[in-house]
């Protein structure tokens, strides 16, 4: 057999784990689904969820990694096969193989937006946008639904090209050379960016005083901290955070594991796991909750805001956030951050999603690394066209649905 690759140093490794986690879920899925569950309320079945599934499913999956990777298993069907020796066990990890990569299709094409929109943001390409009708429109266009900013969907298709090629690109460079190295620049580069972002939103106070004087960036950390408790007994609550536990720490989606096989046998997974977990719930808990929600309530004020937040993540990310990027002085700067803040917050995600698949194919059926990686980066391509061409039909929420929620 040959030598299995594995990760360079140990900082490479939990940077590389925390890139996994951490993704668009921590700064636009995140504070939609605490602003929809009762702000506050949310916190406590949240952090229940965290306590009671995310760190025992963490450590879970950091073993079972590394114990698979020991027999050259780096993606679920092997590993489970390793562990218990009945026929249908390959199956069930087959399961596993599935799920991260239908994520991937869509979220790749959402990531992609991020780049197009740090683009859009640096060279003021919305600026004049300045209502939700409007903006709302800008993205529509984006997205090929209607035609009044953009002709035709080949600015998106060039940049979800971008997008799978330097995903690809990162992925046939391997573990260490390849996702490591990306995320030794992409995390610390995430933090400075979410660092600056937060600053300029806790600094803002009250924007615009004549005229409302009760927009302000306090009540948007109050709408989103305090508690609804008459939300608590509503099972709805609990099941959208335990949800959200899932989708952000990446737990049971394989792909954790598919990181740990490229540990060592006495490396430790206890401490390594909880820097992994911990890292996250920074991310989403500290700095994902204190950009795009409390911008939005100084500058439209709770009640809009809320209205925002119903609207879902896309309109909070891609509507509201760049009518607020226009009221700021260097605004165009500040937009460029956010939207490469979540490019890069996405890729060190996406790229987990897809090594689970290449492991699968070299390991199990002898391909090598380069034939492995084009294999399934051809296979993402032509999957995303229907994500690209059936966007409006509501392609992107179906697969949402029977990846994420079924
Ligand atoms: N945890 C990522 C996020 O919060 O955006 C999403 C994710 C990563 C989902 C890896 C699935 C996955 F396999």
């Amino acid at each position: 057999m040959a030598k299995r690759e594995r990760w360079g140093t140990r900082i490479g490794l939990i940077l590389a784990m925390a890139g996994n986690a951490v993704g668009l879920g921590n700064f636009l899925r995140f504070p939609v689904q605490a602003a929809q569950n009762g702000g506050g309320a949310f916190m406590i079945p949240y952090f229940v969820a965290f306590l009671l599934l995310g760190i025992p499913l963490m450590w879970v999956e950091w073993a079972i990694g590394r114990y698979g990777g020991k027999f050259g298993h780096g993606s679920a069907p092997g590993m489970f096969d390793a562990m218990w020796k009945a026929p249908i066990s390959k199956y069930l990890g087959a399961l596993g193989l599935f799920i991260s990569t239908v994520i991937m299709v869509y979220y790749t094409y959402i990531e992609s937006w991020t780049l197009a929109f740090s683009f859009f943001s640096i060279t003021k390409a919305y600026f004049g946008e300045t209502t939700f009708d409007a903006m709302r429109s800008f993205l529509q266009s984006y997205q090929g639904i209607e035609k009044k900013y953009f002709q035709s969907i080949l600015p998106a298709y060039f940049f979800m090209c971008v997008t799978l090629f330097i995903n690809f690109f990162i992925l046939y460079r391997g573990i260490s050379r390849g996702i490591e190295m990306l995320a030794k620049i992409a995390m610390p580069t995430l933090f400075l960016f979410a660092i600056i972002l937060v600053i300029r939103v806790v600094t803002l106070g009250t924007p615009d005083p004549v005229n409302h004087p009760d927009w302000n960036v306090e009540s948007g950390f109050a709408f989103i901290w305090n508690p609804d408790f008459s939300k608590l007994g509503d099972a709805k609550i609990w099941l959208a955070a335990a949800g959200q536990i899932f989708f952000t720490l990446s737990v049971g989606m394989g792909t954790l594991q598919a990181y740990a096989s490229y540990l060592r046998e006495s490396d430790d997974i206890a401490l390594s796991g909880l820097s992994t977990a911990s890292t996250n719930e920074f991310v989403e808990v500290i700095l994902g909750a204190s950009i795009a929600i409390p911008v939005a309530a100084a500058f439209f004020g709770i009640e809009t805001t809320q209205e925002i937040a119903k609207g879902g993540a896309f309109n909070l990310g891609f509507v509201s956030m760049p009518i607020i990027f226009q009221k700021l002085p260097f605004g165009e700067f500040f937009g460029f951050l956010w939207f490469l803040l979540l490019f890069f917050a996405g890729i060190t995600s996406s790229v987990a999603m897809a090594q689970p698949l290449i492991a699968f194919l070299k390991e199990e059926f002898g391909i090598s690394h380069g034939r492995a990686t084009a294999l399934i980066g051809f296979s993402v391509f032509v999957a995303i066209q229907f994500v690209v061409f059936f966007l409006k039909h509501g392609f992107l929420d179906e697969m949402d649905y029977w990846a994420g929620t079924f």
